[in-house]
C-alpha cells in the first residue's frame, strides 16, 4: 500500500487525540479539518487566534468533536509553557495519541554571506527549538495511549540543500535529525516517529518562497492528506523512523 494513495475508513481516527501546531493556517489547518472529519478530538495549537476558532467553528459546523484550542507563540513560548500544556492536556483527556508538528516559519531567502543572527535564531527557535521541546514535554502524555505517532515536518531542502534557503534549509536538516534520533530511541516503545515532506504546495508560505509562480500548478493541502492521516493512523503502526514524500515523485 502507497501511503500517498491512502484511502481511510470514515472513522480512520476514531478515538484518537491528536494535537496540531500551526492549526490556523495552510497545511495545519487542513491536516485539523481532516483528521476532525475521521473521528479524531482535535487540539488545535497556533499563534493567531482568530485563524484557530475560524478552525474550531468549522470543524463543529461540519459535525466534528469539539476541539481544544491552544494559543500559543513558538517564538516565545518557554519549556515551563510546554509542560504546562501538557499537564492540561493529561487532565483533559487522559493521553495523546497523535502530535502533528507543523508549525514553521520561513523567514527570507538569502545567501549564506546575508544570514543574520537575528534571523537565524528566530527561525531556529519556531522550526527546531520549541518543536522540539514542545514535543518533549508531550512524551509522558504520548506514553499514555497505546499507539502513538509524532509527525515532524521537513521538506526538500531538508534532504538535499539548496542554495539560498539559508537558515530555512538547516532547520530542516535538524528537524530529520531530531526525528531520527528520537525514533532510535523510543521505537521500542508505543510512540513512533517519522516526517513528512509535503512537497510544494499553495500556501502562504510557498507564496512567500515564490510569489510569481503559476499557482494553478501546485497541490492544495487537501491534495496531500493521505501521508497525513496515513500517519496518524493505526496502518502505519510499524513505520518508525521514515521520512515520507506526501507528493508522487
Ligand atoms: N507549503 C509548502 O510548499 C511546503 C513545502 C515544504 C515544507 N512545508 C512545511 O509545511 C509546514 C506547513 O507549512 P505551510 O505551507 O502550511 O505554512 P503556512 O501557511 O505559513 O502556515 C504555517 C503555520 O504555522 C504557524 N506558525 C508560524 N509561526 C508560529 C509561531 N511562532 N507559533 C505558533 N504557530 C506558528 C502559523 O500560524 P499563524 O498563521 O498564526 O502565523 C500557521 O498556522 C511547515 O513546517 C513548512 O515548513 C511547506
Amino acid at each position: 500500500m502507497n501511503h500517498v494513495s491512502f484511502k481511510p475508513a470514515a472513522n480512520e481516527l476514531d478515538g484518537k487525540v491528536i494535537l496540531i501546531t500551526g492549526a490556523g493556517d495552510g497545511i495545519g489547518r487542513q491536516a485539523a479539518l481532516t483528521y476532525a472529519k475521521l473521528g479524531a478530538e482535535t487540539i488545535l495549537l497556533g499563534k493567531t487566534v482568530k485563524k484557530l476558532t475560524a478552525v474550531y467553528d468549522q470543524i463543529v459546523a461540519e459535525g466534528g468533536k469539539e476541539p481544544a484550542i491552544i494559543p500559543l507563540d513558538m517564538k516565545g513560548a518557554t519549556v515551563k509553557n510546554y509542560k504546562d500544556m501538557a499537564l492540561t492536556i493529561e487532565s483533559e483527556f487522559g493521553k495523546l495519541d497523535g502530535l502533528l508538528n507543523n508549525a514553521s516559519i520561513l523567514n527570507s531567502l538569502n545567501p549564506i554571506d546575508h544570514i543574520y543572527e537575528d534571523a537565524f535564531d528566530k527561525v531556529m527557535k519556531v522550526n527546531l527549538k520549541a518543536t522540539l521541546f514542545l514535543t518533549q514535554a508531550l512524551i509522558p502524555v504520548l506514553k499514555k495511549a497505546d499507539k502513538s505517532s509524532v509527525i515532524f515536518t521537513s521538506s526538500g531542502v531538508g534532504k538535499k540543500g539548496r542554495a539560498f534557503w539559508g537558515e530555512y534549509a538547516i532547520s530542516k536538516f535538524a528537524t530529520e535529525g531530531l526525528m531520527q534520533t528520537m525514533a532510535d530511541e523510543f521505537g521500542h516503545t508505543n510512540i513512533r516517529t517519522n516526517c513528512i515532506n509535503p512537497g510544494a504546495t499553495k500556501t502562504t508560505m510557498r507564496s512567500k518562497a515564490y510569489p510569481s509562480e503559476d499557482v494553478s500548478l501546485l497541490k492544495l493541502p487537501e491534495d496531500i492528506m493521505p501521508t497525513y492521516v496515513y500517519l496518524m493512523s493505526d496502518q502505519s503502526v510499524d513505520v518508525n523512523g521514515e521520512s515520507l514524500d506526501a507528493q508522487p515523485k
